[in-house]
């Protein structure tokens, strides 16, 4: 039985003042949903991960950072480690996303060195793939994310797939307002969900946490979550107003079940 995840990727977004605000709002819109049910995760800019951890603490909502380097400490300037991040209270680690990838020349080898050092200091990466408009034009998704997928686990145990989410984010559809229906998310879902069982066995991609990410929201939250392989969103635009993510996590708590 698998648990559906929610997380907001703030990406570039909001000042200390506007991060605390935001999840001083979550926690009253918020009250009534059970952590039983549902993994509700913030992810901050790292200038706000303290301060926000502070609000949080005690509470149910995890905290995530948006990347980390894959040393514990030394002359890498302008980088932050996996124990500095837990040190400010985080739980998770987004890793690979499209952006870091596209903009910071992140490779599937270095996504794999921080999944590792990111396990290794007890943050559970959330790993992101994904295939861009050409790749998909040209019918190669499948080719791409068995290339991420294989890159970015390599030396990854089962038991350690345990502590890590994956997101699906095809990149035409982040920030594009252009979401995948939930069929062509499913497929590429039910594809990685099938690519973990011949890597791992059949157990371990039963329980794989698969996430889809881009452009969702509000009004198209339930038809994706109703999907039998998909297992919450991560999610940039719509995380950033406490309203609009409220209504995600309880559009997923209405339309996900999955025995
Ligand atoms: P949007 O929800 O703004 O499309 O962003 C998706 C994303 O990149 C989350 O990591």
């Amino acid at each position: 039985m698998r648990k559906p995840i929610i997380a907001g990727n703030w990406k570039m977004h909001k000042t200390i003042i506007e991060s605390v605000d935001l999840v001083n709002d979550l926690k009253v819109s918020l009250a009534d949903v059970s952590p039983d049910d549902i993994t509700v995760i913030v992810a901050p800019v790292f200038t706000s991960l303290y301060a926000v951890h502070e609000v949080l603490s005690k509470h149910w909502i995890k905290l995530s950072a948006q990347n980390l380097f894959w040393e514990e400490k030394g002359a890498y300037t302008g980088e932050i480690s996996p124990s500095m991040l837990t040190d400010c209270g985080c739980n998770y680690c987004i890793i690979g996303h499209s952006e870091r990838r596209q903009y910071f020349g992140e490779t599937d080898e270095s996504v794999n060195r921080k999944i590792r050092a990111a396990l290794h200091f007890g943050l559970s990466p959330i790993v992101c793939v994904g295939e861009s408009l050409d790749q998909r034009e040209s019918s190669q998704t499948f080719q791409v994310i068995e290339k991420q997928i294989r890159g970015g686990f390599s030396d990854i145990s089962s038991l350690q797939m345990g502590n890590i989410t994956i997101a699906y984010e095809p990149i035409w559809a982040i920030g594009t307002g252009k979401t995948a229906t939930p069929e062509q998310a499913n497929e590429v879902h039910a594809y990685i969900r099938k690519l973990i069982s011949q890597l791992y066995d059949s157990k371990t991609a039963d329980q794989q946490c698969i996430q889809y990410g881009g452009s969702v929201k509000p009004n198209n939250v339930n038809s994706l979550m109703e999907k039998p392989d998909i297992d919450g969103a991560l999610v940039g635009g719509a995380s950033l107003e406490a309203e609009s993510f409220t209504s995600l996590v309880l559009g997923t708590l209405k339309a996900y079940s999955k025995a």
